[in-house]
């Protein structure tokens, strides 16, 4: 694996203008040992397109819809984030999962929309606390699995990002420990690999979930650990760029 990742994804936090300033300020300190993914709002991708563009750094989405266009009110299309400068979209992140009650289905669907389009989809998948303690993770985690990325690896499609991320790690503070997030990680990439060939093997695997400038290092020992999906550390330049230069 060359290059870690680290995905910055803002959620729905900036205005316009935080979201203008965070650019610079991370595009200024950018380091060439990391591929730089930031994801802010919708309605600011432009702007912070615009602001990259020059730079190493690239933009990504938060989410789309899987219709190219049409009456769809307030849905974006993939294509349209092609339109703006987006490389990535995050797909099926345990928000939209969770509070926006998004399926397996539907993101099977947006993950077609989004290759279509000639987008990088970082597929988001992972168990909630329940699960986990009910001994399901390994069920769970390779169902959401299978359901977006079985199709893709069918075709001979292997340019997309998984990224683990325990909903009970996720804007807690309690990030996983290196073992148990290697333990899913090294699940995922031999799950794929034993069904489709060691040519999967070459997806990135991200971990999301409390990654901060603290525990970065030391997750990132882990052999199939290829960079994180950073939530609340990457809203500020200083942690998030802590988080960067680990690698
Ligand atoms: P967190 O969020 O880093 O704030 O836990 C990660 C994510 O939701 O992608």
């Amino acid at each position: 694996m060359n290059k870690k990742l680290i995905v910055g994804n803002w959620k729905m936090n900036t205005t316009l203008g935080e979201a203008q300033n965070l650019a610079k300020d991370i595009v200024k300190h950018n380091s060439p040992d990391v591929q730089i993914v930031l994801c802010p709002p919708a309605v600011n991708l432009y702007s912070v397109g615009e602001i990259i563009k020059d730079s190493s750094v690239l933009l990504g989405a938060q989410n789309c819809y899987f219709e190219s266009k049409g009456a769809f009110t307030g849905e974006i299309s993939a294509e349209m984030l092609v339109s703006v400068g987006c490389a990535y979209v995050i797909i099926g992140h345990s928000e939209r999962r969770h509070i926006f009650k998004e399926t397996n289905a539907m993101i099977q669907k947006k993950v077609a929309a989004a290759v279509r389009a000639g987008l990088i989809p970082i597929i988001c998948i992972g168990e909630t606390l329940e699960e986990r303690q009910a001994n399901k993770t390994l069920t769970v985690v390779s169902k959401q699995l299978r359901s977006a990325t079985d199709f893709l690896f069918e075709d001979g499609i292997t340019n997309f990002v998984i990224a683990y991320e325990p909903v009970w790690a996720i804007g807690t503070g309690l990030s996983a420990t290196p073992e148990q997030a290697e333990e899913i990680h090294s699940f995922i990439r031999d799950t794929c690999a034993m069904d489709f060939g060691d040519s999967t093997r070459k997806v990135p695997l991200l971990y999301g979930g409390s990654v901060n400038e603290s525990n970065a290092a030391i997750l990132l020992t882990q052999p199939n650990i290829d960079g994180f999906l950073v939530g609340g550390a990457s809203l500020k330049s200083d942690s998030f760029l802590s988080i960067c230069n680990v690698v």
